[in-house]
């Protein structure tokens, strides 16, 4: 299952700078940014909004080219790509978990859930789409609820389904923009544990917040400013949404006895 062939980092970006032109305007969206994740880190970005997050996000996920320096996602230079080739590389190592969820309306759990299979190569055969579908679904806790369409559900359960079609393809690597952003804080706890458990599996998983409450659930802490990286610590002192559910869940139980 292990598509990334050695230890080095997951991802190397050197002075990497992304420079928007629109019309006359230049924004300097990423001003060079030098960073390495490593294969099975819990990632958080943060800073102020316009930092440059999404579109360091977009890059590390090939969804946009960098307009400067290098980026080696797990060995392979992205800039030398076509845009098929990234579209392929993309499909096969990282899944996307966006704030706004972006399922597909009038469609299922199930079939939202089914869809980036439909890209893969080699095709892989409905029958084992379908099962591997049901069995991701499964794995976020949905199991019952996949006949039903995003807006018969919570908002909490439309993003654990964007989760389960984030990794139905076995992606490696997890990118995912403000994932809690549009969550209640016990829901974003949930979520949290989703992707702690994803971790501890070795997923690798880099997540933008602007919640430090959220933050704090990840093993390093990456804060930009401007297009660029003005800190990046460990986290010591890392919270554990599992544990603090159970203890929510033993607290209410007691609250109903009393
Ligand atoms: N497609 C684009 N075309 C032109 N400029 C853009 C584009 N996307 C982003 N920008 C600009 O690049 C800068 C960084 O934007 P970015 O979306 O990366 O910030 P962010 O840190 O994700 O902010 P937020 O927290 O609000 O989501 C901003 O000044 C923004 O206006
Ligand atoms: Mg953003």
């Amino acid at each position: 299952m292990n598509t990334f062939a050695n230890n080095k980092p997951v991802i190397q970006l050197r002075d990497l700078v992304k420079t928007y032109q629109t019309g006359e305007v230049e924004v300097k969206a990423v001003r060079g940014v030098t960073l390495d994740i490593q294969r099975g880190d819990l990632v958080a970005i943060m800073g102020a909004s316009g930092s440059g997050k999404s579109t360091l996000m977009n890059t590390l996920g090939c969804l946009d080219q960098p307009t400067g320096g290098n980026y080696l996602l797990d060995d392979i230079a992205v800039s030398r790509l076509n845009r098929k080739e990234l579209a392929k590389l993309r499909n096969k190592k990282i899944g996307f978990v966006f704030q706004s969820f972006n399922l597909l309306a009038r469609t299922s759990a199930l079939e939202n859930v089914e869809l980036p299979m439909f890209y893969s190569h080699p095709l892989i055969p409905l029958r084992e789409r379908r099962q591997r579908a049901v069995q991701t679904l499964e794995e976020v806790g949905l199991g019952d609820r996949l006949s039903h369409h995003p807006s018969q559900l919570s908002g909490g359960q439309q993003q654990c389904i964007a989760i389960a079609r984030a990794l139905v393809n076995r992606p490696e690597l997890v990118l995912a923009d403000e994932p809690t952003g549009n969550i209640d804080t016990r829901t974003s706890i949930e979520i949290m544990g989703l992707f702690q458990d994803l971790n501890d599996n070795g997923i690798t998983i880099v997540m933008i917040t602007h919640e430090l409450d959220i933050a704090a659930y990840c093993k390093r802490i990456v804060v930009m400013r401007d297009g660029l990286v003005i800190s990046d610590t460990r986290n010591e002192n890392r919270r554990f949404a599992r544990q603090e559910i159970a203890t929510l869940y033993q607290a209410e139980q007691k609250a109903k006895l009393a």
